[in-house]
């Protein structure tokens, strides 16, 4: 039986609503290792996610699942906590969809923050979507349509992404997207220390990218997405991709 069959069966067999294939990687020769002030961050981010409760968010959704609600499994309230517990001035978000990251973001925002949210899509094109004009009344958050895949494109944003805090990547999820905008990130310059949140890690298309990242890095999916969330420090100094060298790799089915 292949892969995709055994896990159609299990998903129907466990009542799963949502089943994606994943991989399970040794870590000591990991190129990017978990820092101690990352564990210290995403432990008082999952502290204050426990306390967080988002029904405002929830009653705009039409129909459940009420994924605000769902915590740990979902990433919004751990998205608030992140906000209030590193209180960036800016947050860049990369995949707006229906505004509610966006949202919830914006949710745990000193006053005087901001967030900017690329998309290739309009919110008002996307489907469900559950952003409101006011939303944007206070400035405060924003939407750019434009694909930051695009070097030309990521210059000309530029400025605005050397002065973000955190940035929440949260788009194509191929991994190929992905290596692309960290490769401009780094070309552009990030701000040294800015904080990025990778969405969906543990997938099999985005595993190797996160793999690869030689930065400073922390897989806490058990505290956001059920699919994988990574946190990882920026620095310019250190090249973002990496592989440590291995004698041969035991590979088990
Ligand atoms: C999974 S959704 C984002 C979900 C949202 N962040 C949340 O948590 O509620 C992915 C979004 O990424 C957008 N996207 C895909 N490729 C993109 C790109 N190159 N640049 C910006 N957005 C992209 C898609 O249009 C889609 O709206």
């Amino acid at each position: 039986m292949d892969l995709l069959t055994l896990l159609r069966q299990l998903a129907g067999e466990l009542g799963v609503r949502h089943m994606l294939p994943s991989v399970v990687i040794s870590a000591d020769d990991d190129p990017g290792k978990p820092s101690r002030e990352l564990i210290e961050l995403a432990l008082r981010a999952a502290s204050r996610a426990a306390d967080i409760q988002l029904p405002h968010l929830s009653q705009r959704l039409s129909a459940p699942p009420y994924w605000p609600d769902i915590w740990p499994g979902e990433h919004y309230r751990l998205l608030t906590a992140l906000m209030q517990v590193t209180r960036p001035r800016l947050v860049i978000e990369i995949g707006t969809a229906t505004g509610l990251s966006a949202l919830a973001i914006k949710d745990g925002l000193p006053e005087s923050s901001s967030i900017v949210t690329f998309d290739i899509v309009p919110w008002r094109d996307y489907p469900d979507y559950v952003l409101r004009p006011e939303d944007f009344a206070d400035n405060r958050l924003q939407q750019i349509v434009a694909d930051l895949t695009n070097r030309n494109l990521a210059k000309q944003y530029a400025a605005l992404l050397a002065e973000a805090d955190l940035l929440f990547v949260d788009a194509a999820k191929d991994g190929s997207m992905e290596a692309t905008i960290l490769d401009n990130f780094s070309a552009i310059g990030l701000k040294e220390g800015a904080l990025l949140m990778f969405d969906d890690i543990r997938m099999i298309p985005m595993f190797p990218i996160w793999r690869r990242i030689a930065l400073p890095k922390l897989d806490l999916t058990s505290f956001g997405h059920w699919s994988g969330t990574g946190l990882v420090r920026w620095s310019q100094r250190i090249p973002w991709c990496g592989v440590t060298p291995s004698a041969g790799a035991t590979v088990q089915a």
